[in-house]
Order: structure tokens, then C-alpha cells, then sequence
């Protein structure tokens, strides 16, 4: 099991497809109110399939992001050890949805913030308009981390239980069109 007290440095990268055994044990090592948060609802990690869906975005249009542990001395390129993975899903034009998760024992370590900024920096990179979070309206993490940027956050209720949050992000970056 990894703990937060394993002396390591986390590096934030894209997924490639040859992380999917180590993001199904990801999940499968996620407590179960974690995936409950994750999924927003009941879950038991994700399947293969799902898997191979996460580890293949075309990097243009979809992201993946993963922080992964990197001990001394002890990296194993082909077996990463991955604690945390952030979605970018495409949900509309120039918009896309952001889904993220943090190993339990490494929550609250600036890892979350470390795959958000690292995700917003890819959006503004490629022309995105808005980033958009669905959460469960219980979900303080998710919103604390979502403030915790420095950018305009807003919300909405769509549903029973459900908040979507919003950041727009600046023109200043985006292609003419
Ligand atoms: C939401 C989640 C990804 C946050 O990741 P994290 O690595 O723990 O977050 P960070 O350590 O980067 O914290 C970022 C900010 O949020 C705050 N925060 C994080 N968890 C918090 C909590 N449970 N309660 C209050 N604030 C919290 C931190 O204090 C920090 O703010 P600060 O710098 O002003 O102190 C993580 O809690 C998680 O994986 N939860 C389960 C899955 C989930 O809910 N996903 C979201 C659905 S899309």
C-alpha cells in the first residue's frame, strides 16, 4: 500500500495507454466514499474497457493527466504507481468536462491542484472556453479545490444533489477564428 509518508516526488504527466493496469489499480485502491465522490454514486473502480478509453485521449481534443509517484532509486517505468488521474472530456463547444480523483492517502498534498493547473494550462492552450465540473452537491473537496486556483468559479444546480461548477478562461489565448 502507499501511504503519504513514502519519501517520493510526484510528477504530473498525459496518460499513455500503457498506464491502464496501473489506472484500474488506482481506482481499485480508492476508498469507497472516494469513488462514490468520483462517480457519483456506488462504484467499484473502473474496467478494463473504461480504462483503455482514459488511456487513449488524442491529446488534442481530449486530455488525461496523471500524477504518479516516483520513488528514489525504486522507478519502474513499465509499473508506474499512479495517485492521481484528471479527465478532460469534451462537453460542448469549446468547453470541456473535468473529472478528478486523489489516491486517499494523498489527499490534501497540492495534488489535485497540481492536475488542475496542469489541466487548465492545457485548455488555454488548446482555445477551450470553459472548464465544467459535476459534482455532488456534498463534494467540499472537489469545490474547495476548484477555488483554490484563483480563477472565477460558478455554480449551478441542474438537479436534485448535483452541482455543475464553471471557470471561464481567457480569449487572450485562443486561435482567431
Ligand atoms: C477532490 C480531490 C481531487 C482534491 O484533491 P487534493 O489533492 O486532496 O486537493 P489539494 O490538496 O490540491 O487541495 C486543494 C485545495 O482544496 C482544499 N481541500 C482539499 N480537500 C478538502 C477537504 N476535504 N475539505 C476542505 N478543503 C479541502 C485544500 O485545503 C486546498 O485549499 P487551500 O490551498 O486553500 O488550503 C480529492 O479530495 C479526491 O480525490 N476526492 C475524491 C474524488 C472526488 O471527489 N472527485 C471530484 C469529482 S469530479
Amino acid at each position: 500500500m502507499v501511504t503519504a509518508a513514502t519519501p517520493a516526488s510526484i510528477r504530473i504527466r498525459p496518460i499513455e495507454p500503457g498506464d491502464r493496469d496501473a489506472l484500474i489499480a488506482f481506482y481499485e485502491s480508492l476508498s469507497a466514499e472516494s469513488l462514490a465522490l468520483r462517480f457519483h454514486g456506488a462504484s467499484i473502480g473502473i474496467v478494463d474497457r473504461v480504462a483503455v478509453f482514459f488511456c487513449g485521449p488524442d491529446h488534442e481534443h481530449r486530455e488525461g493527466l496523471v500524477a504518479v509517484l516516483e520513488e528514489s532509486g525504486a522507478r519502474d517505468a513499465l509499473a508506474p504507481t499512479i495517485v492521481g488521474h484528471l479527465s478532460l472530456e469534451p462537453s460542448g463547444a469549446h468547453e470541456v468536462e473535468v473529472a478528478v480523483a486523489v489516491a486517499d492517502a494523498w489527499q490534501r498534498h497540492g495534488i489535485g491542484r497540481r492536475l488542475l493547473l496542469a489541466a487548465l494550462a492545457w485548455a488555454e492552450h488548446h482555445g477551450i472556453e470553459r472548464l465544467r465540473a459535476s459534482m455532488l452537491w456534498t463534494n467540499v473537496a472537489i469545490l474547495s479545490l476548484l477555488r483554490s486556483i484563483g480563477r472565477v468559479v460558478t455554480l449551478s444546480m441542474p438537479g436534485a444533489g448535483e452541482i455543475d461548477a464553471t471557470i471561464d478562461l481567457p480569449s487572450v489565448l485562443r486561435p482567431a477564428a
